[in-house]
């Protein structure tokens, strides 16, 4: 399996019918969609494929039977269905479909079944007359009711020879379904997240506090027409903005430029250029009781700016030559009042817990947010991010998550600092 992090787990669970064989090339489209695959099979459909075969293409152990003494993990069951997004059974045969409608588990798959709450899509196949039994159309419209979905057989000759409906669906449109349920549910969990973490906050336990916050990239001038710059989106900074209003701060942001608007309920200050940052900074900073920057402010600017557009030339090289920016942070760290706490962001692309600790002695911060914007999922214009937190009473490890939810988890340690 690639070293590059899936985007999403998929538990394919496979059943004894003719069409298992197909079930191959399912894990194959899923796996060049950057899933990663794991395999359950039930023992008949060990008796159409070998597991070896899933093994070798998932590098992971197929579990059929969690009684065998081969098998590597004693509560697989529990550990493999509370660890996929999605559970996608190719093919279902009708006795599993019987099995889960009733809630049987009397193996590896079934329990498997029973013991994830991961969304479950199946791919039907086989014989029109079993497919069309009463039985098997009962259980399919009890599953439905459960919250199951399905993606239907086809019509076609089955490999009993009969013409009818019960040919399992064409694999791309099984991997292409899977895909789309995989990405709707992973939003609509990231909605319920964020309705949880709005009703969580609606206690307003930053009430009386004052923040003054960067956000957003700066441009610096290099003629009329052209300047330097960074990817910086704003998300990061406006989440924290959002999330500190809704907690009853009284927010000003200071605005660079931004790929998305700023918030609802907060004072936006505009400035273009570290210059402009520094100045707009430094006059509203009387007000603040905590500090935040998480502008990418740049740290150079162009000596001289062209009056007019710099022409080409037959020239083959041209050099500009760069000046330092005022250092915001370490200018506010510098001109504390009372009880102002002093926030940065180490936004890296190597050594960054090491560079965010030297940072935060550097410049004498209370606290550093630091992220590796090489790693997927972190960094800029995306809507996650993966960070640590590091402050004078320890370091805390992110996993994966929104910014809004980072945000929180930052305003948390602000509220410990000042507990303090
Ligand atoms: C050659 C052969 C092909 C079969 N094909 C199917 C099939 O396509 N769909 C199905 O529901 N059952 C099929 N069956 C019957 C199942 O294998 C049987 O119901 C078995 O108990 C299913 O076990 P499982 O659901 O635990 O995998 C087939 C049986 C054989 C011998």
């Amino acid at each position: 399996m690639s070293e590059s992090k899936k985007i999403f787990r998929v538990g394919l669970g496979v059943c004894g019918g003719i069409a298992a064989y197909k079930a191959i090339e399912v894990l194959r489209l899923l796996q060049k969609a950057n899933c990663e695959v794991r395999v359950a099979m039930t023992r008949h459909a060990t008796e159409f494929v070998q597991p070896l075969t899933f093994r070798a293409l998932t590098e992971n152990y197929v579990l059929v039977d969690d009684y065998d003494e081969n098998n590597p993990d004693p509560i697989a069951h529990i550990n493999f269905s509370q660890n996929i997004d999605l559970l996608l059974i190719v093919p279902a045969t009708a006795n599993v479909i019987a099995k889960f409608a009733n809630g049987i588990a009397d193996d590896f798959l079934t329990s498997t079944y029973l013991a994830s709450n991961a969304p479950v899509m199946i791919a039907p196949a086989m014989n029109v007359t079993m497919w069309n039994h009463a039985a098997t159309q009962r259980n399919i419209a009890a599953l439905r009711k459960d919250g199951v979905y399905f993606v239907e057989p086809i019509a076609g000759e089955l490999a009993c020879k009969t013409v009818g409906t019960g040919k399992l669906e064409d694999v791309e449109n099984i991997a292409d379904q899977a895909l789309k349920l995989l990405v709707e549910s992973r939003e609509s969990r990231v909605e319920r997240e964020n309705q949880t973490l709005d009703s969580r906050l609606s206690t307003l336990d930053l009430k009386g506090e004052s923040l003054l916050i960067t956000v957003g990239g700066t441009r610096e001038a290099i003629d009329p027409v052209r300047f330097i710059s960074n990817h910086s989106s704003g998300k990061m900074g406006f989440a924290v903005a959002e999330m500190a209003a809704k907690r009853g701060v009284r927010v000003t942001v200071v605005c660079g430029v931004t790929t998305v608007s700023p918030p609802a309920n907060v004072e936006v200050v505009r400035a273009v250029s570290a210059e402009e940052m520094f100045q707009a900074v430094m006059k509203k900073l009387p007000e603040a009781t905590i500090f935040i920057g998480a502008a990418a402010v740049a740290d150079y600017r162009p000596k001289n700016v062209a009056d007019a557009k710099i022409k080409k030339t037959d020239q083959v090289t041209l050099t500009l030559e760069l000046e330092k920016t005022p250092d915001i942070l370490s200018n506010v760290s510098g001109n504390r009042h009372g009880n102002l706490l002093v926030v940065g962001f180490a936004a890296e692309t190597n050594d960054v817990a090491a560079y965010a600790k030297s940072k935060m002695v550097r410049k004498n911060l209370d606290l550093v947010v630091a992220n590796d914007i090489t790693k997927k999922g972190a960094g800029f214009n995306s809507d996650t991010n993966i960070a640590t937190i590091i402050s004078r009473k320890g370091e805390i490890d992110l996993p994966l998550m929104s910014k809004r939810e980072l945000a929180d988890k930052i305003l948390d340690e602000v509220i410990k600092l000042r507990q303090n």
